[in-house]
């Protein structure tokens, strides 16, 4: 592990705290039946009062701590904050990936906390508060469940492979019904070309989570955003998985999509029989 940053471990240990308090106040609202749920730009875009206090809690905590740090996080831009993506330390942060999961009590849900600095991915920590389990990565380290190292299956076979996928309904409102039917296409492609398996957790971050330990082998998504993929795309990484651009090219955390899978051969064979969408970002 080589720091680029020399309190980086330090960042990374007080925020592993945080997110564990953060899981606390989650896992409280999460048994309460009643909680209340505002929609944003769709019907099926949901948030609730917990979103915003776990993102207020995590950016507080963060920011007394580190003065100079800056925050990219949903609840913040979804309020009109501005995406800074510059060198600094930056928290990307979902303070509830899986918000219609939580609304509904379906308990996959994870608190995404994810570090850049210099516009590098540097370290992720993903934590689902009501199954207790903390996943943690930092480049060059290896990834952890609880503390135990976990690892990306070894399948090079999209026949052998489970893979994780959501229709991303309310992706709806920015690319209208052409979205859908990339979304249904690759469905079809992947059942076509003879896939084992397929899943959906209903949120980004536990689809590659499952990808991380080894579970399910391949996850591809369009028109999700960085919050939902910069922590756990470290976890897939030092698990020993690949998370590259669905199209085949470099990943990049802020382009709106995603694949991740569990060996570079798979990812390519994904890739290859995939229905790719080009979109402006500037658009969304
Ligand atoms: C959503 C979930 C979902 C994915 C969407 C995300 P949210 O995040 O990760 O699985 O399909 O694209 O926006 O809104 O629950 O944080
Ligand atoms: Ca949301
Ligand atoms: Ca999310
Ligand atoms: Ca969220």
């Amino acid at each position: 592990f080589q720091p680029i940053h020399e309190d980086e471990q330090k960042f990374v240990d007080f925020a592993t705290i945080l997110v564990q308090k953060a899981g606390t106040l989650v896992r409280n609202a999460f048994e309460q039946t009643e909680s209340k749920v505002d929609t944003k730009l769709s019907d099926t875009d949901l948030v609730t009062e917990t979103d915003q206090a776990v993102e207020k809690l995590l950016i507080d905590g963060l920011s007394k701590e580190f003065p100079d740090h800056r925050f990219i996080g949903e609840e913040s831009v979804a309020g009109g904050a501005k995406i800074e993506w510059t060198d600094a330390p930056t928290w990307i942060i979902d303070p509830i990936d899986g918000t219609t999961n939580f609304v509904h009590r379906i308990p996959m849900i994870a608190i995404c906390v994810g570090l850049a600095i210099k516009k590098q991915l540097r370290a992720g920590i993903v934590y689902n508060p009501i199954t207790r389990e903390l996943y943690s990565a930092q480049v060059g380290n290896g990834a952890f469940k609880n503390g135990f190292p976990i690892k990306a299956s070894k399948n090079e076979s999209l026949k052998k492979a489970i893979l994780c996928q959501s229709l991303g309904l309310h992706n709806r409102v920015y690319f209208g019904d052409a979205w859908l039917d990339v979304a249904q296409s690759n469905m079809r492609n992947e059942a076509l070309a003879g896939v084992r398996g397929h899943r959906s957790f209903g949120s980004a971050a536990i689809n590659m989570v499952m990808v991380a330990q080894g579970s399910c082998d391949g996850y591809v998504e369009y028109g999700i955003h960085a919050w939902d993929v910069a922590a756990p795309a470290v976890i897939v990484l030092e698990a020993g998985g690949c998370v590259i651009d669905p199209t085949g090219a470099p990943f990049n955390v802020m382009s709106r999509k995603v694949l991740a899978a569990s060996t570079p051969v798979l990812a390519k064979d994904l890739s290859s029989i995939l229905t790719h969408v080009t979109f402006e970002p500037e658009a969304i």
